[in-house]
This record gives structure tokens, sequence and C-alpha cells, in this order.
């Protein structure tokens, strides 16, 4: 699924982003993690931008496999309020189990401290529009950050965004959709539905639902690629059931497919990518099938993604 299905506030949205977790760890490409670890090793300090943050997925992974320097700032930006709160409230929790002790500052941004050791990773939190924060904040930053964000944003903005970097400074976008929503067993109205979605994505002007390949040709000249790869979602039933939340996680998906499919389906301008083909009753029914291959334990579902690493100048 695509970072389209991003509802804005809400529990279920947060839910969904926790239940995500195993997915993505899942999926993130060791080799273009373990390239971003060896650009950043031997640095002191450095300071990050994450965009379309969350809950803060992509610290939590890069405190998990120690891969910062011992003197961070850290900037979580998401234009959700509720969401960015909950990544402020939850974070001392989630950094405790990784050993951080947490202390919250008395800065108006209500920043968090996190120490382990010799090591201060200092978080601020601000909400706003990516594109926005990025280019007021003009070569700040070390390393830009944005998971599973990049389909939600025009290729054409994405020197807007680069913009927050100086010279020398490191791109890092994981889990960038790259066109493939895909189940199993097979449905006949799979294809279709598929069809459907990417036009319900592509409607809009934001790279959509050929996300992570349009990054090649959108870079600015200041910026280059330096390692690439599939970071494909593969969830799949075990003992007819799913890992921690991730029965969860497939029942949002689905639910944002079907919804992204429904409103094609009763677009007026939406002649094509297959929504034609697309009955409401035929869509319910094959919503209905799929929630129930959920509950039985029988639903595999595969999205293909890119992971994303570069430098500029
Ligand atoms: C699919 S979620 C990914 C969250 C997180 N990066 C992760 O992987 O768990 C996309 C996030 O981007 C945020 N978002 C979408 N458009 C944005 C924008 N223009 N500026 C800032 N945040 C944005 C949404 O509120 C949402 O939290």
């Amino acid at each position: 699924m695509s970072s389209a299905g991003d509802p804005g506030a809400g529990d279920d949205f947060q839910r969904y982003l926790r239940a995500k977790r195993t997915v993505d760890d899942r999926a993130i490409d060791r080799r273009v993690f373990d390239r971003l670890r060896e650009e950043l090793a031997g640095r002191e300090s450095l300071r990050v931008l994450d965009v379309g943050a969350g809950l803060g997925a992509s610290l939590r992974r890069f405190l998990a496999r120690d891969a910062l320097p011992d003197r961070v700032e850290y900037v979580l930006v998401d234009r959700d309020g509720a969401t960015l709160a909950a990544a402020r409230e939850t974070l001392p929790a989630r950094a405790g189990e990784l050993g951080y002790e947490a202390s919250k500052d008395e800065s108006p941004d209500g920043g968090v401290l996190l120490s382990r050791d010799d090591e201060r990773v200092r978080v601020e939190f601000v909400r706003g529009d990516a594109l926005a924060v990025a280019s007021d904040r003009e070569r700040e930053y070390d390393l830009l950050v944005g998971q599973a964000f990049l389909d939600l944003v025009d290729p054409a903005a994405l020197s807007d965004l680069l913009s927050c970097l100086r010279a020398g400074g490191l791109w890092y976008f994981p889990i960038t959709y790259d066109g493939g929503t895909r189940f199993a067993p097979a449905h006949p109205l799979d294809d279709a539905v598929e069809r459907a979605y990417h036009a319900h994505m592509d409607a809009q002007p934001k790279a959509g639902s050929a996300a992570g390949r349009a990054v090649f040709g959108a870079l600015p000249d200041r910026a280059a690629v330096l390692a690439a790869a599939g970071s494909d979602w593969v969830v799949y039933p075990r003992d007819r059931g799913y890992p921690d939340d991730e029965a969860y996680f497939l029942r949002y998906v689905l639910d944002t497919v079907a919804g992204a499919v429904g409103e094609r389906a009763t677009d007026p301008n939406a002649t094509d990518g297959g929504a034609a083909a697309l009955d409401p009753d035929a869509l319910d029914d094959w919503l209905a099938t799929r929630r129930g291959q959920v509950e039985a334990g029988e639903l595999t579902y595969v999205a293909h993604q890119l992971d994303l690493l570069g430098r500029v100048e």
C-alpha cells in the first residue's frame, strides 16, 4: 500500500503505523541501510530532518541499530498534530526499551533529550508541511529522511525537500511505494483493483504509484544516488495467523485500497484505470473475500517499494 492511504489523525491510523513497524523492519534493505551506516561512521554529530515522520519509526530504527553518532539533533516533521503528539508522548517509553533515559526539555516545542552512556539525542517535534519546513531551513541538515512518504509529494518538489541539506548531506527515502499491490490467493478482480488504486493515487499532482522510480528522474543536478534496492512488504500467514499486529495492518491496507478504488469508481472524471469495470457490488465482494482470508489466516500481501539513498554536492 502506498502512503496515500494516510487518512490523517486518528487512533486507527496510529495503530496502523505501529502495526506496520514489524513489516517495515523486515522490508528495509540491509545493503542500503549499511551504506548509510558507513556514510555516518566516524561523524561526531549529526543534524537530521525526518519528514512525514509519523510516530518516529525511522528514529526508533536508527537507535535500535546503533546507526547514529553520539551527538544528534533529530527533528520529526509531520502535518498531523495528533500523530506528532502521540510520537512525543510515546518516545520516552520506546527509547527506554532501548536503554535510553528521556527528559523533556522546557523549550516551547516540547523537545525530548535522550541519553545513553555518551550518547545525546535531542528530538524536536515540528507540526507543519514538510516542503515548507525543508525550504525554510535551507542547508541546515546533514541527513534528510522520509520513510513511506515520497508518493505523497510532487516529484518536482524533490529539490525543495533536498534544499535543507548542507553540501555533502545525505538523503534516505526507505519504503517508497513503487507500483505493486498484490494479493494471494488470486481473485479475478485483483488486476482491476490495482489499476484503479493506482489511478486514484495518480489523479493528484504527486509522485503517486511510481514514486520510487520517479526519484531517479526528478533529482536536481546537485544530487546523486549512492544506493537503491527493493524493500517490498511481504505479509504472510504462519499457522493460520499473523505475527504481532499484522492482521490489523492487513485489514487497514484492504480498507484503504477498497476506499480509494470505491472513490475512483464513482468519480465521473475517471475514464482510465479500469475503474469502469469495478461496480460497487463486485468491489464489496472482493473486500469481503479478502477480509475473510485475513480472519482465516490465508491472505498473503506483497507491496513493491524501493529504498533510496543519496548525497548532494
Ligand atoms: C504513511 S505515513 C508514514 C509515517 C512514517 N514515516 C512511517 O513510515 O511510519 C505518512 C506520514 O506523512 C505525513 N504527511 C503527509 N503529507 C505531509 C506533508 N506534506 N508534510 C508533512 N507531513 C506529511 C502524514 O501525516 C503521515 O504521518
